[in-house]
Formats: structure tokens, sequence, C-alpha cells
């Protein structure tokens, strides 16, 4: 997810790959793809190019994003309903693409966390390597940013939030310098957060752990937006909404979510026909298949082409049984 380091601009995460695993799914005419996380369209653009029958339900939580993929699509305009809301709007989405939210998607794609042109819009906070003010958020029309987090939380959330989402080892000290230094100034901008930082780190540790404000920024990132909890919810509903043959490819940028997308799919894809039974009970099959083998990474080259590309674990499944 820590996409700071980025390579050219918006080359498309694992294209190739999303394309062998999805576009089985996708070549009927009138075939419905969702794309959960549109971004700039890069995939969508290319999926619309390839499948010329293809029809697009594209989402995104920020409004910029949806501008540009607007313009970008603009060929396919006739092919594509594109709806402004969290992936966990999934349902409501397709209703209002007049699609049944159930067994209608033939394939869907969830390209997760930040993109390359939030982290470009310095003035959006997203990025520690500019001084900007602590915003952060991905809908930038709703909600609370960095700042509220860090000004409001109490030590014991702010410690927490480093821990779980940043996986920071510091986050207690850390917590505990963020609440001395509020009292005097609130914070405002990327710069006092990174000072703080440089200045609450081990020099021991700041060798070896990349830049230290690494991972405050991610945990800060994931608490203002929501993001776990936007997961956990779009996950059942997305797999619910495809149909039998129907294809997802998840593309995770941290343990976190890759967890999530694991534990979703594990009891679907087991029998729950008892296992002293000598054949499957009618409905009680696996509901899915996984297409790939644990979580997929990028091969060395892609990581060269796109830098982006490097922290990716992508997991694929495919409808085998209508949902009961
Ligand atoms: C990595 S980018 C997607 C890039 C896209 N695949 C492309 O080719 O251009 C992730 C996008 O997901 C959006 N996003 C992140 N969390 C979201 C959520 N909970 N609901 C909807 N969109 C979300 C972000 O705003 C961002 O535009």
């Amino acid at each position: 997810m820590n996409r700071e380091q980025d390579g050219p601009r918006h080359v498309p995460v694992l294209l190739g790959r999303a394309d062998e695993l999805l576009g089985p799914a996708l070549t009927e005419p009138g075939a419905v793809y969702v794309d959960a996380t549109l971004g700039l369209g890069g995939h969508a653009e290319h999926f619309l190019r390839t499948y010329p029958g293809l029809r697009l339900v594209g989402l995104d939580r920020d409004t910029n994003a949806l501008r540009l993929a607007e313009d970008r699509l603009r060929p396919f305009a006739d092919r594509i309903t594109l709806v402004h809301t969290t992936y966990d709007g999934i349902a409501d989405a397709l209703t209002q693409a007049g699609l049944d939210p159930v067994g209608s998607v033939s394939g869907i794609l969830m390209d997760l966390g930040v993109s390359s042109m939030q982290l470009d819009e310095a003035e959006r906070g997203f990025a520690y390597s500019v001084d900007a003010p602590l915003d952060m958020r991905m809908d930038p029309t709703r909600g609370i940013t960095a700042a509220d987090v860090l000004n409001t939380y109490s030590h014991g959330d702010l410690a927490r939030v480093l821990k779980t989402y940043g996986e920071e080892r510091f986050a207690g000290k850390i917590a505990s310098e963020v609440v001395r230094r509020r009292q005097q100034r609130p914070f405002t901008t990327s710069a006092e957060l990174v000072e703080l930082l440089y200045a609450t780190i081990p020099a021991a540790a700041r060798r070896t752990g990349g830049h230290p404000a690494k991972r405050t920024f991610q945990a800060l990132r994931v608490e203002v937006n929501g993001e776990l909890d936007s997961l956990r919810a779009a996950l059942p509903a997305a797999l619910d909404a495809l149909r039998l043959g129907g294809r997802i490819v998840i593309m995770s940028y941290q343990s976190l979510e890759d967890k999530l997308v694991k534990q979703e799919l594990a009891p679907r894809i087991v029998s729950r026909t008892p296992v002293d039974l000598p054949v499957e009970l009618p409905g009680m099959g696996p509901e899915f298949r996984m297409l790939t083998r644990g979580a997929e990474k990028a091969t060395e080259r892609e990581i060269d082409e796109n830098p982006r590309a490097a922290p990716v674990r992508m997991r694929a499944a495919e409808r085998i049984q209508e949902r009961g």
C-alpha cells in the first residue's frame, strides 16, 4: 500500500494477470464488470477495449477520480455507469444501474488502497514526502481528517490505530508524543508530524525500518477512510453479486486487507456436506473455487516496470454454485 515511491504514473497494477483471471468471465455480450475501485480507470479502460460487449459499473469514493475516469472512458460512454460510493455500497450501485444486486455480475475487480493520483495531489496530505494539510480523506466531501484524529483521539486510541493499522512498533511512544505536542499547538500539516516521527523513532530503528513516517501515515489513512470496515462489508456483497461462472480479483496492499479477503473466501471454497456422507448434498458444495494459489505477488519484472506493484497480494475466485 505504500506507493510513495511511485514509478510511471497510472500504470495499472498486474493488468495482464488480472485479464487472464477475469477475462474468461467477460466475453459474453452484455457481461457486467464491476470495477469497485475505478480510480483513473486504467484497468476499466483495458477491459472495455478488450471485451466489446462488456458493460461497466464503476465505483469510487473519490469524486476527483470519478471525474477523470469519466473523461478517460468517454469513448465507451454508452456502456458505462459510474457511481460515487464506497465499495460496500455495491448492491445499491447495481440497483441504481438497473441490475440485480444478487447473481447478475460476471467480473469484479477490487484494486484496493490509494491511487497514484491521490498521492500526487500534494494538497490532500497522503504523501509524507511533501508538506501539506493533514487531510487524507479519499472522499474529500465528508468525514474526519488525519488532523482531527491526531488532535482529538485519546492516547489509547491513537496507539491502537498506529499499532493495528500501521504495525508500528513505537505506537505507544508516538501516541504519547502526539498528545504532548498537541497541547502546545494542534497539528495542521504533514511536516509537523514527520518532524515528530523523526524525533521519536530511535535512530537505530530508523536505519532498518524504512521511512519513519511510512507506517504512521498508512495507519492514519486507514483510520480516516474506515478502509477495513468498508472492505469487511463489501466482500460478502461483492461475492453475492457474482453470477455462476462470475469471477472476482482482489489486489491488497497490506496484510490486514489480504487477511480479510482470505477469511471471507475460506468458508465459501469448502463443502458444507457432512464429511461422513459419501455424496455431496444438493446446494451444499463449495460456492467458489480459488483461481490463485495463496496470494499471488508481482513478478520481479513487473515490479521493475511498475514499482507500485511491489507490495501487492492478489487473490481471485470463481463462483461455481448459485447462491442458495
Ligand atoms: C489503486 S486505486 C485504483 C486504480 C485503478 N485500478 C486504475 O487502474 O486506475 C484505488 C481507488 O480506490 C478508491 N477507493 C479506496 N477505498 C475505497 C472504498 N472504500 N470505496 C470505493 N473506492 C475506494 C480510491 O479512491 C482510489 O481511487
